[in-house]
């Protein structure tokens, strides 16, 4: 028998023939972290296997875990109206998380969301991996400091590298780091808000200059 891995990873739970359709099918029995308990379902990444650009979030929230799709919710509707607004067709891009299940912590009937810890993003990362070996993208965005950190290490700063594009890169060609949308959501100050939202704007605005670069 195989013996039992000392930490939590999905790693025994992946397929061995690798296609979108088969992990997708693979993840849904996830059971490589505590986080597949208490959640609706794995929410697994979308898009074309062959998507040049993909979007890595930090784990689905409460309306992704409930329709089993990424960035579907109020943080995917910003996403989506920034996207649209720098030129970029979502149904061309390979949307998914870090991490695959949906953590939170149960107030009355609302559930709040809790940030993965290393030891859950490390789990799940052999799914991302995974996403990556198939649909093979010229440039990866990582949102926010969990993703960014996957695939970038603990000491990479998404404040200081933001937009920037990282080249060579182990995961993909190029990297450009931004901020995740719900921080925008969570600005109370409307003028400090507006600010970051023109800062992520921006940022999207060289991931589509990088992206024309390209073709
Ligand atoms: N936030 C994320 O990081 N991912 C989602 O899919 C939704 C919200
Ligand atoms: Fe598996 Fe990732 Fe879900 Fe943990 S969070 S159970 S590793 S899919």
């Amino acid at each position: 028998p195989m013996p039992l891995p000392l930490f939590p990873t999905a790693e025994p739970f992946l397929p061995k023939a690798l296609s979108l359709r088969s992990l997708k099918l693979a993840s849904k029995s996830c059971q490589g972290c505590p986080l597949y308990k208490p959640a609706t379902q794995t929410v697994f990444g979308t898009g074309p296997s062959a998507a040049p650009l993909m979007f890595i979030g930090e784990q689905p929230a409460d309306q992704e875990d409930l329709a089993g799709k990424p960035f579907v919710g109020p943080s995917g509707h910003l996403l989506d109206t920034v996207l649209a607004k720098v030129g970029i067709d979502r149904k061309s891009i390979y949307v998914t998380n870090a991490v695959k299940h949906f953590k939170f912590e149960p107030r009355g009937k609302r559930r709040i969301h809790r940030k993965p810890v290393s030891r859950e993003i490390n789990a799940c990362k052999p799914w991302l991996t995974a996403e990556l070996q198939v649909v093979h993208p010229y440039l990866i965005v990582p949102l926010g400091a969990t993703a960014a950190q996957s695939l970038l290490g603990s000491n990479f700063k998404v404040t200081q590298s933001r937009g920037v594009p990282i080249r060579n890169t182990q995961w993909a060609p190029c990297i450009i780091a931004t901020v995740h949308p719900s921080s925008l959501l969570r600005i109370p100050d409307p003028k400090l808000r507006a600010q970051s939202l023109a800062q992520f704007e921006a940022d999207l605005r060289a991931v589509k200059k990088e992206l024309d670069r390209h073709r």
